[in-house]
């Protein structure tokens, strides 16, 4: 490389865009513009950082590490939470778009882009996020844990504690108490650990009051996950677990079984059984007339006789599969999230299906 190449500056580009303001102290809210010049490769916190260097020093936001580990830099952008050091700008700018930048959600703000984390330590520090291996001396041998066994919990394990998924929770939305998902997925990350000897106190837990049930299934943490946590995912497999030790006293655990007893024996769910199977017979009378009016719209089949899918076959077949090999709990949904990892990078690694994932939407609807 030449001496000229190496002092090259970097292209620059000008890159606007809006940030809300906010003191909590004053409860003053503005929404401001900024336009700072950036080198190409700037992430969202460089411009931050140039905009609170150059521009505006009263600009508050949090930020340590610059590469995604810490998890101090959650922010929202354009309305969902993203990372400040992972965001690239110059996609943005090339698109002529000017983002509007604000604190997480479901969090109080303190000031500007900085949320109070408290509520969220709080939950994390109930669900005891460390393990209990059921000792207190260290054992004389190093105890060897399969790697097998450690991927149930790899994806857990990558969380960063960012706040990302829980800015963008649903059920927190409406119910603040709820554990929500970053820690639950710290939840998973104890109870699947093979070294863990409270998996049943710390199931039982999970199964209260806004813990697992709660959840709506949204799925939005997974989809603003920075590190590919999945939290509803680990949700899902503390569920499995729950039942598979027969916790299932909460409503979510009965209606999840008698999803599973409507695929196995129609192929399909029967809702209009759903009621008095998991709420009772008396919460089913109440509910009469609404069904009826269901009926008479056609929005649920019959009751009698009952409907069953063509190729119910099928849903047996894999319910069988799954008794025979003993995939309940949690294994049967890591095996499952491991096949389809290894399908998509089959997948991405097909020349033709990768020239396919690269044609436009509406070239491939032609
Ligand atoms: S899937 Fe559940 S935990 Fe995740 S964001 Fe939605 S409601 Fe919250
Ligand atoms: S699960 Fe993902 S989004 Fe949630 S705190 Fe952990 S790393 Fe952040
Ligand atoms: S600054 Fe550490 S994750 Fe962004």
């Amino acid at each position: 490389m030449t001496e000229a190449a190496i002092h090259t500056e970097p292209t620059t580009m000008t890159v606007p865009l809006k940030i809300w303001r906010y003191d909590a102290q004053t409860g003053e809210k503005e929404l401001r513009e900024y336009e700072v010049d950036a080198p190409e490769w700037a992430c969202l916190l460089d411009v931050l950082d140039l905009i609170k260097d150059k521009v505006d020093g009263t600009l508050a936001y949090r930020k340590s590490c610059r590469m995604m580990i810490c998890g101090s830099c959650g922010m929202r952008m354009d309305g969902r939470a993203v990372l400040a050091c992972k965001e690239r700008m110059k996609p943005i700018v090339d698109a002529g778009h000017v983002p509007v930048i604000s604190a997480m959600g479901n969090l109080p703000i303190v000031k500007d882009l900085v949320v109070d984390m408290d509520p969220f330590w709080g939950k994390v520090r109930a669900v005891k996020p460390w393990l209990d291996p059921g000792y207190d001396e260290p054992t004389e041998k190093e105890r060897i844990v399969s790697q097998q066994q450690m991927n149930v919990i790899h994806k857990e394990s990558l969380c960063i504690m960012c706040g990302c998924c829980v800015s963008e929770c649903n059920s927190m939305e409406s119910d603040p108490d709820f554990l929500g998902p970053a820690a639950l997925a710290k939840g998973f990350r104890f109870v699947g650990d093979p070294r863990e000897r409270g998996q049943i106190p710390r199931l039982n837990k999970l199964n209260e009051e806004h813990g697992i049930w709660d959840c709506t299934r949204c799925y939005f943490c997974n989809e603003r996950c920075p590190k590919g946590v999945d939290p509803r995912d680990a949700i899902a497999k503390l569920g499995a677990e729950s039942i598979k030790e027969g916790i299932d006293h909460d409503m979510g655990a009965k209606h999840a079984k008698w999803f599973v007893t409507s695929a196995k024996t129609t192929g399909w769910l029967r809702e209009t059984e759903l009621v008095p199977k998991t709420q009772g017979v008396v919460s089913a009378i109440k509910e009469v007339k609404f069904a009826l009016k269901l009926l008479r719209h056609g929005k649920v089949p019959p009751p009698v006789p009952p409907h069953v899918a063509e190729n119910v076959r099928e849903a047996r077949a894999l319910h069988e599969l799954v008794r025979e090999q003993d995939r309940h709990g949690a294994l049967g949904i890591v095996q499952g999230e491991r096949g389809l990892a290894r399908l998509e990078q089959a997948l991405s690694q097909d020349p033709e299906h990768a020239a396919a994932s690269r044609i436009a939407p509406e070239e491939s609807r032609q």
